[in-house]
């Protein structure tokens, strides 16, 4: 159910993505610093992100030499993520997978794994997040690093935003604003909905789209009780933004650990 419901939202907002990071509407994710921290202490020879979106990171880093691969749960993010390498005249191998079919669709294993955007967020329960960990740790060569985020949802509620207002910004010629709507329930098993009200002010008219993202919140000390769970070891957190969330990473045990 709620896999269906990831990939129906995602697939809605493929189309506008890109325009709407680009813009600085949605937030450019991930940071750079924290990426270049992990390559510069890793050096990984082979990355998968399999959350990738439209692949705006693995474009990156393919054009850095870097030996990506790519996977996510929407076909038309995954199709933007083709176009996007396509454009830039590279290949990056792309499958739609979701978390739990990825040791069976990819026979590689990695030396990097990613799964970065909140999307872990978007699954519905305790299980589903110690499911979904189990299946992306598989992914790992031994030694081999799991980089997740993680948003810091008791934070979240406490300060409770009720709504934001973003832009203008100019999107293909056209003024845009955004007002994001948080729906934050009283029961915290309920999920949380954050709606993305995009307004093009056209010549003669305005004209809006509504895109809703579903999210179920978890306290990060589960997500890290998960990883080590899978048998992830030397678990540890980066804060962002002020401690809104966190970067977790996780190293599978191998010869050096
Ligand atoms: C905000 S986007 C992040 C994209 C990119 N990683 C970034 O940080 O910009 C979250 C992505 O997670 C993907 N996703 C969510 N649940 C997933 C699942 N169960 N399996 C694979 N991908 C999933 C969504 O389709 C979406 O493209």
């Amino acid at each position: 159910m709620w896999r269906r419901r990831t990939r129906r939202e995602w697939d809605r907002l493929a189309h506008y993505f890109d325009h709407l990071t680009q813009a600085g509407l949605l937030p450019a994710w991930p940071p750079k610093e924290i990426i270049e921290s992990v390559l510069a202490e890793l050096k990984p020879n082979r990355i998968l992100d399999c959350a990738c979106g439209s692949g705006v990171l693995l474009t990156e880093l393919k054009e850095r030499g870097l030996d990506v691969f790519g996977a996510d749960i929407s076909p038309q993010m995954i199709d933007l993520a083709k176009k996007n390498a396509a454009a830039r005249n590279i290949h990056i191998p792309y499958v739609t997978a979701e978390w739990q079919e990825l040791p069976e669709r990819i026979a590689e294993r990695f030396d990097l794994v990613l799964c970065l955007g909140n999307a872990l967020s978007h699954c519905e329960s305790k299980r589903a997040r110690q499911e979904s960990i189990f299946s992306i740790a598989q992914m790992l060569n031994p030694g081999g690093v799991l980089l997740l985020d993680v948003r810091d949802w008791v934070k979240f509620r406490a300060e409770r935003e009720r709504y934001a207002v973003r832009g203008p910004r100019y999107i293909m010629g056209k003024r845009v604003i955004m007002v994001v709507v948080n729906t934050v329930p009283e029961e915290w098993e309920r999920p949380v909905t954050t709606e993305y009200i995009v307004i093009e002010d056209g010549d003669e008219q305005l004209e809006s789209e509504l895109y809703t993202t579903t999210y179920f919140p978890y306290n990060v000390g589960d997500i890290v009780d998960a990883m080590q769970s899978v048998g992830l070891v030397n678990v540890n957190s980066v804060p962002f933004d002020s401690g809104a969330g966190f970067f977790l990473f996780g190293v599978k045990p191998g010869s050096d650990t």
